[in-house]
């Protein structure tokens, strides 16, 4: 079976992707000073990031975003095929991509001055964008109603575990880690430019102008729609069912407002205040 689930460190992991071995390996990664890791809970804006961050690495030119996969210029740390991928790459800098929560990578990091980019979403939109990913990939549980779903969210038993944990761990280490930068998926919406501008500053890659406005015109939503390399449509039918959706859906804030009802809009924003309660952080949800 495709969907069979990992469970380690008793947070459920897609089992297509990764084994024991390979999440083992992960928490006892070296990394090097130059590493830069984009982590993230999943459907956070995830691989708009690896895409900004190898146009950036680029100065804007779309030729490795538009030849490579970005799976293998961005190799997600934990599932089996990473270290071969990470091998067959020459990139001095390396980018390596994760959606471990903190606690299980933070030990691997400590000391290092990896640079960490953690990418955030509205929670509400997050449930949304992964409830309609779970209905078309055959290596995830299956979704069951969205009301079910909601409540695994909320519970924080889906793959890759709770969202909140997730959240308030990595973006609790903003604070004390200065190689950690938090950009949420509504920033990259709202200015993109900017958010390259921030982006690049903080890889100390400074772009001139006109590098920024290339990396804003190949990370567009509608120029990642149509890009193989991030569009996923290169996977299988088998494990991504491309008849049921895109994954390069809607790429919008506040979607979630056509699939909550009102009661599970009220109960989201009880369980959210409950568990939010010590977190300082604001969202932009619409
Ligand atoms: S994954 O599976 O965890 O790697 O998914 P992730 O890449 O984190 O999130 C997928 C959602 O991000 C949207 N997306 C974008 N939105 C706007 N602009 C750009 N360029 C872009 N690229 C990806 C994608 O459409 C998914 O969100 P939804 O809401 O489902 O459309």
């Amino acid at each position: 079976r495709l969907d069979v689930i990992e469970v380690f460190h008793g947070i459920s992991f897609p089992g297509h992707l990764h084994t024991q071995e390979s999440l083992q390996l992960a928490q006892k990664f070296p990394f090097k000073d130059t590493d830069i890791l984009i982590a993230s809970y999943p459907k956070s804006g995830t691989t708009w990031m690896q895409q900004i961050v190898t146009l950036i690495s680029s100065k804007g030119n779309p030729n490795l975003s538009q030849t490579v996969p970005n799976w293998t210029r961005a190799p997600w740390l934990e599932q089996y095929y990473f270290s071969v991928l990470l091998e067959a790459s020459s990139i001095t800098s390396r980018v390596i991509t994760t959606h471990l929560p903190h606690h299980l990578l933070g030990p691997a990091l400590q000391g290092s001055k990896a640079k960490v980019i953690y990418v955030s979403r509205n929670p509400k939109d997050v449930v949304v964008s992964f409830y309609h990913f779970h209905k078309m990939a055959n290596f995830l549980p299956e979704a069951g109603t969205f009301s079910e779903f909601f409540n695994r969210f909320l519970e924080g038993t889906l793959s890759y575990g709770s969202w909140f944990d997730h959240v308030k761990d990595w973006t609790s280490h903003t604070a004390t880690m200065n190689n950690l930068l938090h950009i949420t998926y509504e920033e990259m919406s709202l200015d993109l430019y900017g958010t390259i501008k921030r982006v690049s500053s903080f890889l100390q890659s400074n772009l001139v102008e006109d590098e920024v406005n290339n990396c804003v015109k190949h990370c567009s939503f509608s120029s990642m729609k149509n890009n193989k390399m991030v569009n996923y449509t290169l996977i299988d039918e088998e494990i991504i069912d491309h008849s049921k959706g895109s994954f390069m859906r809607k790429g919008k804030i506040g979607d979630w407002k056509n699939m909550f009802t009102e009661e599970q809009n009220q109960y989201f924003k009880s369980v959210f205040k409950s568990k939010m309660q010590d977190c300082t952080l604001e969202f932009v949800w619409e």
